[in-house]
Formats: structure tokens, C-alpha cells, sequence
């Protein structure tokens, strides 16, 4: 029997990342769950309007996407503690800058993405930011044959219920391919 739980969210597990923006003139990184793909060429980011790297984004119209793998729990659990309003943050970590100058990515996390603002939503509580990737970066370690296998990214996943911090499991099969068998029986989904 199902039990009603109430309007619960319950869209997890997600990646956890590190957005990065320049904020004041220094690197400054973020700790993000709620961290979406609006097209294949575009993120979305809801980030409250009481962070500090908010403002970053909004001056300079650029931020990054770092993906960091579970090795790097710690640090990221640092950065969705602490504000960059009273820590430097970025000192944690090797930053670099591409294309954009103004996007501060982080050498330790296997995938970075560099972005361009496109388009800003003005929530009651949240800053949703859409953001165009002009530019990935991937370490060579984590490439089959030019391709990012996640497997070795060893993402860390995020759950609000438990406020777990989980890893990725094993792949089970190929999308758009193994429902070719019913597809072919006719059978209703
Ligand atoms: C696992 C985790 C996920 C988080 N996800 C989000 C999020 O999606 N949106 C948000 O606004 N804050 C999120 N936070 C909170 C911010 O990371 C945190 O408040 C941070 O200190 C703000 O940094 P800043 O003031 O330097 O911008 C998350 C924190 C953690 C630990």
C-alpha cells in the first residue's frame, strides 16, 4: 500500500559539485547539489540568495562546475560549511582559469566545466542560474578512448534524506537499448 509523505522532493540522488566564481576579485568556491542539465549544452544551479558566491556569478557573468570524486568528501563538505564571506576557501585547493579568465576551476577535481551566464531567475528565496559550458576539462586518467567514464570520476552523490554523502554503483545496462525486447514484443511499459 502506499503511504502519502507530503510534498517531498525527492528527485536524489544528485552529484555534488563545486561551483566556483570569482567574488571580489578571488576565487571562491561553493559546495551544490541542486544542480541540473536545462539542455545538453547548458546547467542549472538554484543557490540561495544568502551565499556569497551569488554575487561573483552575477558580476562577472561566469562561473565553474568541478566535479569532485569521493576522495574529496572532506573538502567538499568544507565548502557547504563555510562561506566564503569569513574563509578562503579556494586556498584548499590548486585553481586554474581558462578561456572565460573570470571562472576559477579546481585542478583536483577530475571535471571541470567552465560557463557562461545565460540567464538568471529571480526566485523568492534562490538565484536560479542557467549557464552555457563553453569549455570542459577532464583529466586523462578518467578517459576511455577520449570518453569520461564515470566509474573512475567516482562521483559523490548527495541524498537530503539521510544527508548522505554516496557513491556511484555498478552500470546495469545500455539506455535506449535494453528495452529494445519489449519494444519489439509490443508490450505497454
Ligand atoms: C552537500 C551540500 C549540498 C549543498 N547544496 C546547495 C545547493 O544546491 N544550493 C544552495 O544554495 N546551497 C547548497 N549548499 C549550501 C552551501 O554550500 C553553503 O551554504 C556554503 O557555505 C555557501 O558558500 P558561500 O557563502 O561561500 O557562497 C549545500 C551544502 C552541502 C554540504
Amino acid at each position: 500500500m502506499k503511504k502519502q509523505l507530503g510534498a517531498k522532493n525527492c528527485l536524489y540522488p544528485l552529484p555534488t559539485v563545486l561551483v566556483g566564481a570569482q567574488v571580489n576579485g578571488k576565487p571562491n568556491f561553493i559546495t551544490m547539489a541542486h544542480v541540473g542539465i536545462v539542455d545538453p549544452g547548458s546547467v542549472s544551479m538554484s543557490m540561495s540568495k544568502s551565499h556569497y558566491t551569488n554575487q561573483g556569478i552575477k558580476e562577472n557573468g561566469t562561473f565553474s562546475v568541478n566535479i569532485p570524486g569521493t576522495k574529496l568528501m572532506k573538502e567538499t563538505d568544507y565548502c557547504g560549511l563555510v562561506s566564503g564571506k569569513k574563509e578562503d576557501k579556494a586556498k584548499m585547493f590548486k585553481v586554474f582559469y581558462g578561456a572565460l579568465k573570470t571562472a576559477p576551476l579546481i585542478e583536483e577535481c577530475p571535471i571541470n566545466m567552465e560557463c557562461e551566464l545565460t540567464h538568471t531567475f529571480d526566485f523568492e528565496s534562490h538565484d536560479i542560474f542557467v549557464g552555457k559550458v563553453v569549455e570542459t576539462y577532464s583529466d586523462e586518467e578518467v578517459l576511455d578512448s577520449g570518453v569520461v567514464n564515470f566509474a573512475k570520476v567516482d562521483p559523490l552523490l548527495f541524498v537530503m534524506n539521510d544527508r548522505g554523502y554516496w557513491s556511484l554503483g555498478r552500470k546495469l545496462g545500455s539506455a535506449w537499448s535494453v528495452g529494445m525486447e519489449l519494444k519489439r514484443k509490443k508490450v505497454p511499459p
